[in-house]
């Protein structure tokens, strides 16, 4: 019998054993080979003493229940290490197993997050209480990282609640469920407010159960719902795949697709055996490319992200009490909300007091919808927006110690709006704008203290888009840098840190997407197909009607402005195929994107999207070779990929981890990837596999697609991009 380090037995006189999760070496509970060792040493010594057992408590010592798996170990598995992979898992569910078949009742005392593996040592008890505590999380998240649960987490969810509920409400999205959600859900069967009433809940369930086993385990349990084995079911059986692909939008997620069949599959055979092709199809994805990239951009890219690697050592933190945001329109209204949901004080100022108040009603509408779903309460949605004050009067900023400018995109306006309340804010204010597209090098000039001046670059709709991207000026402080960091962080979004350059990093990375898309139009590519090349190479939005939004005049203007501004410092500006048909677009077609009227899309009075615009195809019509599919989706993933590469070599970006998370998290760019970098990492042949395709590119689509000399370089030395 080897010993239980990480699992603390005690057992009390009436004979039920608390058995309490605490690994003694680390802050979290995670499945490490102690972890596994101790389950089997558990699983021994209560079959062992089994007679003298009455019950079963699960519960843990640290802040969360249990961490989950090794991402570490997991990321370094290579095709060959199926085997492997398959093998790893199947001791500790083994282990798992004998506890829950031991014939005494076992319940999950869920003390803090239960998300993956955690989740699935819950899942193996036969009652799950979860603690009502802050911030605490329950479900099987793997899909997120382009896995599956295999620590039984398919087997049982699809016999707990069927197959349609375990695919929609845990499996397929990852969801992670609120405590309370988690009941409605039916992924717990009690929640505590207390961790003393869990106990004695907990207590309470074993003294009514004495015999208790799990509903899968009673002779002919039936799982909820039917199987395919079903007529009925077997009827709707096609429909699942066809869905699937219809959500994925054919884009490259193994994962999905694997969980789907495992669950089907698992549904017809006995639960050993369910657990075996569970394990099979966990192995193929763990040991394939998708995870691997999905682990490093949402595990390790975004840890190093928000744990402040990009923050000036040494500046002391101070969280930001009360706040200016100027300008009410739909980013301002959005910033106040969110800085108030974090419980900042808000002056929120407009030119008027109606429009003003106007930017409140923004939040007022978003609190009203929350409340009728039950996410938040009244007093809450109360207290929020007793946070934000609507003022068109300057003097109301006094006592600010942080200003957000996002009032219209005009240089002139901004600098005289900063000149306005210089005076009357905090002596030290941090200074932020929201600018888009202006340099903040320019706006600086505008005020007095341009070292505490920095770009703060949110994405629209505020409160959903987790990113924000900070934009350093040539004179910004670090003392700015790191406040800025800090207030984003406070604010509970993730920031990435650039350097000062024309559309910063994300949206000069997101105009080469979309460039490439117009620049297919022009050359005769029927537009449905270049809809579907975005979708298939995962982006979640479609490429011509994004550029619609946008309107085909701003980034005309820019470009336009980019142009003078770099002719007159002496360079050239390279012509893109783009620029001809956003030329003749607006200029010759009148057709400026959905505000005016239309763009390549129609639209109804009423705004709705309602057909490709005929006139494409008979205005662009092809000429020349065929675009083979593959390439339309290259082309788009790589002038992405490329000028991310000239982003870093240029010291627009200045880490890696900061390019992969603000592409996924910011402009859309497909998660599969892992981000722009890591897309080139994980390209077939590394970086250098990347390299030749991108000159087969560039020889067949232009010089945009020659890699820059960084790129060259990493690839001649075998090197991935990494920090
Ligand atoms: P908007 O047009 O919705 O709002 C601008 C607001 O500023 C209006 O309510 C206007 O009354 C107000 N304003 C004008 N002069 C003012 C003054 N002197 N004092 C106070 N308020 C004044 O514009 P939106 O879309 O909210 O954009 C604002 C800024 O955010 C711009 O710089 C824009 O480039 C940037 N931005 C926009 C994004 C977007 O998706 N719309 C994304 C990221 C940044």
């Amino acid at each position: 019998m080897t010993e239980s380090t990480t699992i603390r037995w005690d057992q009390d006189e009436t004979g039920v054993v608390t058995l309490t999760l605490d690994d003694p070496h680390q802050s979290a509970n995670t499945m490490n080979q102690a972890f596994k060792d101790s389950v089997a040493a558990v699983a021994d010594r209560a079959e062992a003493e089994r007679d003298t057992i009455r019950g079963i408590i699960v519960t843990s010592a640290k802040k969360t229940f249990f961490a989950g798996g090794d991402l570490k170990e997991m990321i370094r598995l290579r095709p060959g290490d199926a085997g492997l992979a398959f093998e790893a898992g199947t001791a500790i569910k083994r282990a798992l197993r004998r506890i829950e078949t031991l014939g005494k009742p076992v319940v999950a005392a869920i003390n803090g997050a239960a998300l993956g593996g955690g989740y699935e040592i819950a899942l193996a008890c036969h009652h799950r209480i979860a603690l009502d505590a802050p911030g605490s999380r329950i479900g099987l998240p793997e899909v997120t990282l382009g896995l599956l649960p295999a620590g039984g987490g398919v087997t049982r969810t699809v016999r707990l609640m069927g197959i349609t509920d375990a695919l929609l409400k845990v499996l397929l999205q990852g969801t992670q469920y609120t405590p309370r959600r988690a009941l409605e859900n039916g992924l717990v069967h009690e929640v505590a407010a207390t961790p003393e009433e869990m106990l004695a809940r907990a207590r309470a369930f074993i003294d009514a159960h004495p015999e208790s086993r799990q509903p899968w385990d009673v002779k002919g349990y039936k799982i909820p719902g039917g199987t395919p084995a079903s007529p009925r079911f077997a009827a709707n059986l096609p429909a699942f795949p066809a869905n699937l692909r219809k959500q994925l939008g054919g884009a490259p997620y193994p994962a999905p697709r694997n969980i789907l069949a495992a669950a089907v599959e698992g549904s017809q055979v006995d639960f050993e055996t369910a657990q075996t092709i569970e394990a099979r199809y966990f192995a193929e994805l763990v040991t394939g490319q998708t995870a691997k990239n999905m682990i490093q951009a949402f595990f390790f890219d975004l840890q190093a992200v928000n744990s402040g690697a990009g923050r000036p050592r040494g500046v002391e933190s101070r969280p930001v009490r009360r706040v200016a945001v100027l300008g009410a329109g739909m980013m301002g209204a959005g910033i106040a909300y969110a800085c108030a949901k974090a419980g900042i004080e808000v002056v929120l100022k407009d030119v008027s007091a109606e429009a003003a108040a106007r930017g409140k009603g923004y939040a007022e509408k978003l609190l009203a919808k929350a409340v009728a779903r039950g996410r938040t309460t009244e007093a809450d949605r109360d207290a929020l927006l007793a946070r934000i004050t609507p003022t068109a009067d300057p003097a109301g900023l006094a006592g600010c110690d942080a200003v957000i400018e996002a009032v219209f995109e005009d240089p002139a306006l901004k600098h005289k709006v900063f000149q306005e309340i210089q005076g009357i804010v905090a002596p030290d204010a941090l200074l932020c704008s929201n600018t888009s597209t202006l340099p903040i090098t320019l706006l600086a000039e505008g005020v007095a203290r341009p070292a505490d001046f920095i770009g703060l670059h949110f994405f629209s709709p505020v409160d959903k888009m987790p990113l924000v991207e900070i934009i350093k000026g040539e004179r910004t402080g670090d003392e700015a840098l790191a406040r800025a960091f800090d207030l984003v962080r406070q604010i509970r979004k993730t920031p990435i840190v650039v350097n000062d350059s024309r559309g910063f990093f994300t949206s000069r990375v997101i105009g080469q997407f979309i460039n490439e898309g117009v620049a297919l139009v022009g050359e005769g590519v029927e537009p449905a197909s270049v809809e579907q090349a975005a979708a298939q190479a995962g982006y979640p939005a479609k490429v011509l009607s994004l550029m619609d939004e946008l309107t085909l005049t701003l980034p005309r203007k820019i470009r336009d402005e980019t142009r003078r501004a770099v002719e007159e410092a002496g360079g050239s500006w390279p012509e893109h195929p783009a620029d001809a048909v956003i030329d003749r677009m607006v200029d010759e077609f009148g057709r400026p994107g959905r505000g005016g009227g239309g763009g390549f899309y129609e639209y109804a009075e009423d705004g709705t999207r309602l057909r490709l615009w005929p006139g494409l195809r008979t205005h662009f019509a092809r000429e020349g070779a065929e675009v083979p599919f593959e390439d339309m989706k290259e082309r788009m993933l790589f002038a992405e990929a490329l000028d991310s590469v000239r982003c870093l070599e240029e010291g627009v970006l200045t880490s890696v981890a900061d390019a992969n998370i603000g592409s996924i998290m910011g402009i859309g760019f497909p998660a599969w990837t892992g981000g722009v970098l890591q897309y080139i990492n994980g390209y077939e042949g590394g970086p250098a596999g990347f390299t030749a395709r991108a000159h087969e590119l560039a020889e067949r689509y232009g010089e945009r697609f020659r890699p820059p000399a960084l790129l060259v370089a990493k690839a001649e030395r075998g090197e991935t991009f990494h920090d």
